[in-house]
């Protein structure tokens, strides 16, 4: 049978999925991911607590595991993420900053990470999750301490150190209108002003059988910026254990979704949070639920696996 990354490659697109450093030292997952993705994003190893953990102290340890798998395994990388409210390292949460010096400590971070991995990752999630899902700014350290500046500064930061990796935006609840619009004008907007802004990413962190109608029309919204747009942590969690029911809604959950990609011609690739239910963030995070992948447990695959497969032939 044909690989996902096979045939996504054959509709030049990517298919891909994040790996974490705890999973690629279990064989069966490695063996899987390498297999079937053609590219990957570490889950952690690339965010603020794990490369600056503290002030200056730079630390590409885990995140160059995970460039040594995929380039082992002939797979492109997405950086995740260079500013996020999220997993910062605790002197970022805790310090005492002005606009002045949390910008110069921005800067610095970008200017660093991005230099270090200059043509070894094709995209960065420069920032991240910058909305509340009413599509007003998320409050978050950056935001109370520069303003909505801080996503240009850091858009600016990433290219002045990496001028030809794609730099984008990434978020959540992005098939929801109110969201997509916030994120589709915003970029409209800093684009007007020529922020280096190349791509919209959709996360996808779904529910069974819970899709909304605007999956497609929303995704062509971001599209309709003029950049690029790409799915980038795609998962469709259903409760534990999954019923036979929702192995067949979640099938079709996942075409939808690959659909919408293949309709928008800016659409660059597909890639899901994890690849095999054995490795997900969502039991922990979202109790009675998981089984949100491709894969099961056991590596073999779903139903949801063989409808990617058939949306993407
Ligand atoms: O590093 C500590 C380790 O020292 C400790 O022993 C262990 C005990 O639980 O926790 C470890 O930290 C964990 C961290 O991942 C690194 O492995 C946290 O508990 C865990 O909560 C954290 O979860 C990550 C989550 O982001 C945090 O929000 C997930 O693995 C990661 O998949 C997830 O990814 C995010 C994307 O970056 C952004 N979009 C949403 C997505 C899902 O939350």
């Amino acid at each position: 049978t044909a690989t996902l990354r096979s045939l996504a490659d054959a509709r030049g697109i990517y298919f891909g999925c994040a790996v974490d450093n705890d999973e690629i030292t279990n064989s069966s997952l490695a063996a899987l991911a390498g297999t079937q993705c053609g590219l990957t994003t570490p889950g952690n190893a690339m965010k603020w607590f794990a490369t600056e953990p503290t002030q200056g102290v730079f630390s590409y340890t885990l995140a160059n595991e995970i460039l040594a798998f995929a380039t082992a395994n002939n797979m492109k990388v997405r950086g995740h993420t260079l500013v996020w409210y999220s997993q910062l390292a605790p002197w970022v949460t805790d310090g005492v900053w002005t606009n002045e010096t949390l910008t110069a400590v921005m800067v610095n971070h970008i200017t660093n990470v991005v230099g270090y991995f200059k043509g070894k990752v094709i995209h960065w999630d420069v920032v991240n999750e910058a909305f509340n899902d009413d599509g007003t700014f998320r409050n978050t350290t950056f935001y109370q301490h520069i303003g909505e500046a801080y996503i240009p500064i850091a858009f600016n930061a990433a290219r002045a150190a990496d001028p030809d990796v794609k730099l984008f935006i990434n978020d959540y609840n992005l098939e929801y209108d109110a969201k997509a619009t916030a994120m589709a004008n915003l970029v409209t907007k800093l684009r007007a002003q020529g922020v280096p802004i190349d791509g919209i990413g959709s996360q996808g962190h779904l529910v069974v059988g819970s899709l909304p109608s605007t999956v497609a029309s929303n995704l062509a919204l971001l599209a309709s910026t003029g950049v690029e747009v790409a799915i980038t942590e795609l998962d469709i969690r259903a409760p534990t254990p999954i019923s036979a029911t929702d192995l067949a809604q979640q099938a079709a959950d996942y075409t939808t979704v690959v659909n919408a990609c293949l309709a928008v011609s800016s659409c660059v690739g597909i890639e899901t949070w994890g690849i095999s239910d054995a490795f997900s963030w969502i039991p922990s995070v979202f109790s009675g639920y998981g089984d949100a992948l491709p894969y099961d447990a056991d590596f073999q695959p779903k139903a949801a696996r063989e409808a990617i497969a058939a949306a993407l032939a």
